[in-house]
């Protein structure tokens, strides 16, 4: 059975492009694939220095994987540090990967620049690897991921040729998926940044547990251009081209046949707020429910890690015996 394995960082509230980008891909899988998803709690250390900060978010994010119906019964959901052998897989893909690789990765680019003049960690720098740890542990065939983590996987990909090569065939070469519409989706305010956690404000981010009217505010004032054309065009019409995506990834179409429907942006952002309000109502209502019960969530995670653990210490011990380190 094919393998799927993606995770998210605990870092911020999660918005429509993480819903989008991968979220719902995960949900869509999971009854015909053996499926993990994990909190990547020790990533978010990269950027986070303050105590107490990312447990809490780490059981916030468990209530919106659930409430957007991943099933525990079926998809295994699991916290990265209640798997010790991510950060051991880890220090092994470190001794595969070059400073030179890991010095143009874009993310790392991004982020470091956006820090200027703050502490820029080493864990900022030495991220992709373990992420190809978190990947490669569960053997998955399939990464279900947004645009933006592509690198990512391709860098893992060629971790796992480097070390299979080096050491025998240990590690199964993942793939990409990343969905027709919504694979990128835009800042509404900056249509041509993506959206995220990281961004400066938050007038052009949707989260997923944003109210109605909250909303349908950010739609409405959603950046367009003056021409009044609606046509998808990433390049010169980046405002219309990111609500027509938005609402193809919703309606699940394509954002040409989105665009054949309207011929003005007023009815364009009202349509995409109001299907989006839609889709978003009962993932908030089931979350908040979710959230009055969080020792009930830390329990589904805790059950989640130990699934995981299983796999991913199988998988630990034959990169170790490949190498050749004395068995313990
Ligand atoms: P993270 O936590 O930033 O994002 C989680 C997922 O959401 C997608 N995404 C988007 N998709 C479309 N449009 C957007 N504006 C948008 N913003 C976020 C991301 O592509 C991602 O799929 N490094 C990863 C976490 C990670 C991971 C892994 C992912 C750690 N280990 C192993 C896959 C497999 C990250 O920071 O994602």
């Amino acid at each position: 059975m094919t393998r799927v394995l993606s995770c998210m960082q605990p870092t911020g509230d999660v918005h429509l492009g993480s819903y989008l980008g991968a979220l719902r891909n995960w949900v869509t899988g999971q009854h015909d694939r053996d499926v993990f998803h994990g909190i990547v709690d020790l990533h978010a250390l990269t950027v986070m220095d303050v105590p107490d900060v990312v447990g809490q978010r780490t059981i916030e994010l468990a209530a919106i994987f659930f409430a957007v119906g991943l099933d525990p019964d079926v998809a295994t959901i699991f916290v990265q540090s209640h798997v010790p052998e991510h950060s051991q897989l880890a220090w092994l893909m470190e001794c595969n990967v070059s400073f030179g690789e890991l010095s143009r990765m874009t993310q790392f680019k991004d982020k470091s620049s956006k820090r200027q003049g703050d502490f820029i960690s080493a864990g900022l720098f030495t991220y992709p690897a373990l992420q190809a740890a978190d990947i490669l542990l569960y053997d998955a065939n399939e990464v279900p991921i947004g645009d933006d983590q592509r690198q990512h996987v391709e860098i893992t990909r060629e971790i796992a040729v480097r070390f299979n090569h080096r050491f025998g065939d240990v590690f199964v070469l993942p793939e990409a998926v990343t969905p027709k519409a919504g694979a990128r989706v835009m800042d509404l305010q900056d249509p041509t940044s993506k959206m995220s956690k990281s961004s400066a404000t938050d007038s052009g981010i949707v989260y997923l547990l944003d109210e109605p009217d909250v909303i349908m505010r950010k739609f409405k004032r959603a950046v367009t251009d003056s021409d009044n054309e609606v046509r998808y065009d990433r390049a010169n019409k980046p405002g219309v081209s990111n609500l027509l995506d938005i609402l193809a990834a919703v309606r699940d179409t394509t954002a040409e046949a989105v665009a054949a429907e309207f011929t003005q942006y007023g009815p364009l952002k009202t349509a995409a707020g109001e299907e989006v309000v839609e889709r978003l109502r009962p993932i908030r209502e089931r979350a908040n429910e979710l959230l009055t019960d969080r020792a009930e969530l830390a329990d589904l995670l805790r059950k989640g890690s130990g699934k995981a653990r299983e796999i991913a210490s199988a998988t630990l011990k034959r990169a170790y015996d490949a190498v050749g380190l004395v068995s313990c």
